[in-house]
């Protein structure tokens, strides 16, 4: 049992919530390491009973913590990594170079040239543009890189606007009716080899369709490649496999959405690499929080926290709803707005929750919060970066200290003139 009521209060595995945040500053986010591994178990298990070769990378951007990625790590996760930082990360963080994937519009010549020295697994081309560049640093370090181009496969993934990326008018991938022309100008250039394929449609899917749709795209590219004489050895098909947020949230299982890979890509003799982020982290973990207020108005109820949009962006930026629940177990009889201290009407955590009654000083949680929660926080309105915890068992440890304020005024500089 991973967060469960006990004794009339939440745990995470065998510790009690409310014993870590009599130790912890709140807010903080709170892992659990047993869902991360059953996560990554369910995953790897699907497809390596469907697939003949395969690879799981962790797509780091997802959550950023060391502690998270060595977790997967130590099960022989690889990573998908999308920045020079994330590069120097997941090294850091055990992962070997020959596992890490590097997608990304916009990689910088420094961080294509350190993925170079490190020959790490693939990098995903994303342009022409890009490919020329990269064959400049890669000729220079007098290396052999070996690139897959990211294709566009103009399919509709029927998730968030925000998060989709496979449609034609969106920033990601050569439009795949350009991938041929591109491979045939890789295959003659002197440093680089084309050895995959790479797609991903978006983030949060429910559904297999969208997916079934991009790798029959996928898979007719590799057959014109094959007659072309350009033999591809891999396959990116990117992250993307949705988690419930909410009960009526109904996604297909990795056993489902790998099924749809056997099915379209399994006879291509390719080894097929996986990107999944949220899968691997959103249900494993939660952002605890304290209530610093319970404000009455005339029209609604407030719950005012000391977490706020800065610590979890989601459902200011995509409306993403997020369960969340008392840490007290007790009936829910109150209807709140649950809001942070930001400055801006979109801090809203959820409208209209069901609640027991709260006071100041309770606690809260909100779930499935360990995917695109703290890797994506920030500063704003000058709040640290918060805490985060990994349980195991009947232990935990602070996996990141919260953020100090010298640590937060450290790199300020005067201007000399004022
Ligand atoms: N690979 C690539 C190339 C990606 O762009 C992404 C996510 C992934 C893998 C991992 O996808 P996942 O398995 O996590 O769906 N901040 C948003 C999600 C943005 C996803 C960006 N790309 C959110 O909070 O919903």
């Amino acid at each position: 049992m991973s967060f469960h009521y006990q004794n009339g209060s939440l745990y995470a595995e065998d510790v009690s919530i409310m014993e870590i945040a009599q130790k912890v500053p709140t807010p903080f986010y709170l892992y659990s390491e047993q869902i991360l591994r059953s996560q990554m178990r369910a995953f790897s298990d699907a497809a390596q009973k469907r697939l003949k070769s395969s690879l799981v990378c962790f797509a780091v951007k997802s959550n950023a913590n060391p502690a998270i990625i060595n977790v997967f790590s130590s099960m022989g996760a690889g990573a998908d990594i999308v920045s020079e930082g994330e590069l120097l990360l997941a090294l850091k963080s055990g992962i070997p170079a020959d596992k890490i994937v590097f997608s990304g519009v916009g990689k910088t010549r420094e961080a294509l040239t350190l993925a170079v020295e490190k020959e790490i697994k693939q990098i995903n081309l994303e342009s022409e543009e890009e490919a020329e560049m990269l064959n400049e640093i890669a000729a220079k370090a007098d290396k052999k890189v070996r690139v897959a181009v990211r294709v566009n496969p103009d399919v509709d993934a029927h998730t968030h606007h925000k998060i989709t990326t496979g449609k034609k008018e969106n920033k990601f991938g050569v439009a795949w009716q350009e991938a041929r022309p591109l491979y045939q100008r890789l295959a003659k250039t002197e440093n680089l080899i084309p050895v995959g394929i790479d797609v991903h449609v978006g983030s949060q899917l429910l559904e297999t369709e969208p997916f079934e749709e991009a790798f029959k795209r996928t898979a007719e590219i590799v057959h014109t490649l094959r007659s072309d004489g350009i033999r591809l050895q891999t396959i990116d098909i990117g992250g993307g496999l949705g988690v419930a947020y909410q009960k009526t949230d109904k996604p297909c299982s990795p056993d489902d959405y790998i099924a749809v890979v056997e099915e379209q890509l399994g006879d291509l003799e390719c080894e097929i690499v996986f990107e999944p982020g949220r899968f691997l982290v959103a249900p494993a973990g939660v952002l605890v929080s304290r209530v610093v207020r319970v404000k009455h108005t005339p029209s609604k109820d407030f719950l005012v926290l000391d977490a706020g949009m800065n610590d979890l962006i989601r459902p200011a930026i995509y409306d993403a709803y997020h369960n969340i629940a008392a840490v007290k177990e007790k009936e829910a009889t109150q209807t709140f707005d649950v809001v942070g201290p930001i400055c801006e009407s979109s801090d809203v955590f959820g409208k209209d929750r069901m609640l027991p009654a709260m006071r100041p000083d309770d606690l809260v949680v909100i779930e499935t919060a360990g995917a695109y929660g703290s890797s994506m926080g920030s500063n704003y309105n000058f709040r640290p970066l918060c805490a985060e915890v990994l349980v195991s068992k009947e232990r935990f440890a602070v996996i990141r200290q919260r953020q100090t304020f010298e640590e937060m005024l450290a790199l300020n500089r005067p201007a000399p003139w004022l």
